[in-house]
């Protein structure tokens, strides 16, 4: 396993890997929603790459980024059984060196839900994955449905700036209690990591009243608010039912469409979605 930091020992060992490349970028601190990723990567690519770096650019000035977890030993270890080829560990000043003044902004797709919470989050999202295709050249890239309007977003941009890239979204792993896997989990502590499952509780009840035929995207996102309100922890930043392409809310759910909810439990902000249809 190449182990890379500065750009140009990313190329030399990029120039090293033959046939189809596969990348699944991430800021590290990996679980098992990870390491799925990595695993589908390696089936489906002769090579595998990954990047570790917790992106100053898409945090907010009041969020977690001085207190993201990271520990690269331990992913390194964690990633040592799967065949990894290349990690990429680059440091903010390898990203974003002084006098850094470009950036990739996608419009409208990036405006609702996560966006309208976190302003500027996607512009740093697409910036970073943007610099890490072009360094890296993959072939296929991977993405986790878990963080649904992030990878809608940079479908967009791959489509708008022709990145040669295919996306691979794979599904959202989750612990036995259907808390979705994250490495923010790691802030929830005592009763909270219970007050937590409250997320996939409010969407399986939406999903199932879908399921036994409810359409009317209003009464579903009340459905959700009614669960979330039974949990005296959660306070809920949005809900949402939205098409899943455009994002934009829905009166009637037909065709694909995206339960998605941020729901903050005490202090850690956490997010989850289903897809209908
Ligand atoms: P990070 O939160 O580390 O996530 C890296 C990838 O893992 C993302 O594509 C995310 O959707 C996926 N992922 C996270 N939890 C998952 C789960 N429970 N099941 C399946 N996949 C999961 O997302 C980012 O980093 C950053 O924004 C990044 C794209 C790396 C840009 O900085």
């Amino acid at each position: 396993m190449m182990i890379a930091s500065s750009i140009d020992e990313l190329q030399v060992a990029r120039r090293l890997l033959d046939g189809t490349v596969g990348l699944v970028p991430t800021m590290g601190y990996l679980h098992e929603g990870h390491l799925s990723l990595i695993r589908l990567a390696k089936s489906e690519c002769d090579r595998v790459a990954i990047s570790i770096f917790v992106n100053p650019t898409q945090f907010g000035a009041n969020e977690d980024l001085s207190k993201y977890p990271r520990d690269l030993e331990r992913d390194l270890k964690l990633i040592d059984p799967l065949g990894v080829d290349l990690v990429w560990n680059p440091t903010p000043e390898v990203m974003y060196p002084p006098g850094y003044q470009t950036w990739v902004e996608v419009e409208s797709l990036t405006r609702p839900l996560e966006g309208s919470m976190r302003p500027g989050h996607f512009k740093g999202v697409t910036t970073v994955v943007a610099k890490l295709f072009n360094a890296v050249q993959p072939h296929r890239a991977y993405f986790g449905q878990k963080d649904a309007q992030q990878a809608a977003v940079i479908r967009q941009m791959v489509r708008d700036l022709n990145f040669p890239i295919e996306l691979v979204v794979c599904p959202t792993l989750r612990e036995a209690d259907g808390l979705a896997m994250s490495s923010r989990n790691k802030y929830l502590e005592g009763a909270d990591r219970q007050s937590a499952t409250v997320l996939f509780r409010a969407l399986s009840a939406a999903k199932s009243a879908y399921e036994n035929g409810e359409r009317d995207a209003e009464k579903l996102r009340a459905l959700m608010k009614e669960v979330l309100a039974s949990e005296p922890k959660a306070n809920p930043q949005y809900v949402s039912c939205a098409d899943y392409d455009t994002l934009e809310e829905l009166d009637t759910v037909k065709g694909k469409s995206l339960l998605s909810m941020a729901v903050l439990i005490g202090k850690t902000r956490l997010i989850d979605n289903f897809v209908l249809g």
